[in-house]
């Protein structure tokens, strides 16, 4: 499932995020990519171990928890700390797939069952960098407002185009989750979107509301890896 969370951070975040990021010191991201997709990437990115970018992303964590449509639709595990990267100057990244496994050399690895790019340019202001997304569906073309963040299988193939003016800068992270297939969060999402639109119309003492959260939870008790 590919799924769109409007507004994970507000006009003030995005604010001190792009003072800071507009004058922080960016490096060539082939750095951190594996054999295969060096052949493809064309980026800059922030050292991970750079004091800004881990307190970025902190607020950035700090935002999804707080955040019930993500929880909802990740069901999180682990989450690594958030990159970020910058287009610019005809800069792009082919088609590939992100690793299983990814982590800080040294520290926490966990498996790649989400991926997350969070906008923090505005469409405008810069010329292509669309993200584009396969699925069985076909090609899905993703550039959102800044604040939005698009979540999606990191099973998927997805490039991004050319950014032929200005910079697309964003936020990139992987999650985990307690329910590693695909499918069975999906359903999981929808069941927990339905009731909980049940209990809007129908008020908290709903019965079949209640019903339908039991089902949610006994489903996430036989499918959750905690
Ligand atoms: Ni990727």
């Amino acid at each position: 499932m590919m799924l769109r969370i409007p507004q994970v951070l507000n006009e003030q975040q995005l604010g001190e995020f792009r003072q800071i990021l507009l004058q922080a010191r960016w490096m060539d991201g082939r750095a951190t990519a594996g054999h295969q997709a060096v052949q493809v990437k064309d980026n800059l990115q922030l050292p991970v171990d750079l004091p800004e970018a881990k307190s970025l992303g902190q607020v950035i964590l700090h935002a999804l928890e707080r955040n019930p449509v993500f929880v909802s639709a990740a069901l999180p595990k682990r989450i690594l700390a958030p990159r970020f990267n910058c287009y610019q100057g005809g800069q792009s990244y082919g088609l590939h797939v992100d690793n299983a496994v990814s982590g800080e050399a040294g520290g926490e690895r966990i498996r790649t069952d989400l991926s997350a790019t969070l906008f923090l340019t505005a469409p405008q202001e810069y010329e292509g960098g669309e993200l584009l997304v396969e699925d069985t569906y076909g090609s899905h073309s993703v550039k959102l407002p800044a604040g939005d963040l698009i979540l999606y299988p990191a099973s998927s193939l997805h490039q991004v185009m050319p950014v032929t003016r200005g910079a697309r800068i964003a936020a990139f992270f992987w999650i985990q989750s307690m329910v590693r297939d695909d499918g069975e969060r999906t359903l999981l999402f929808q069941l927990d979107s339905s009731a909980q639109q049940l209990t809007r119309e129908q008020g908290a003492g709903s019965a079949v509301a209640t019903q339908l959260g039991g089902i949610y939870h006994n489903l996430l008790r036989r499918w959750a890896e905690v």
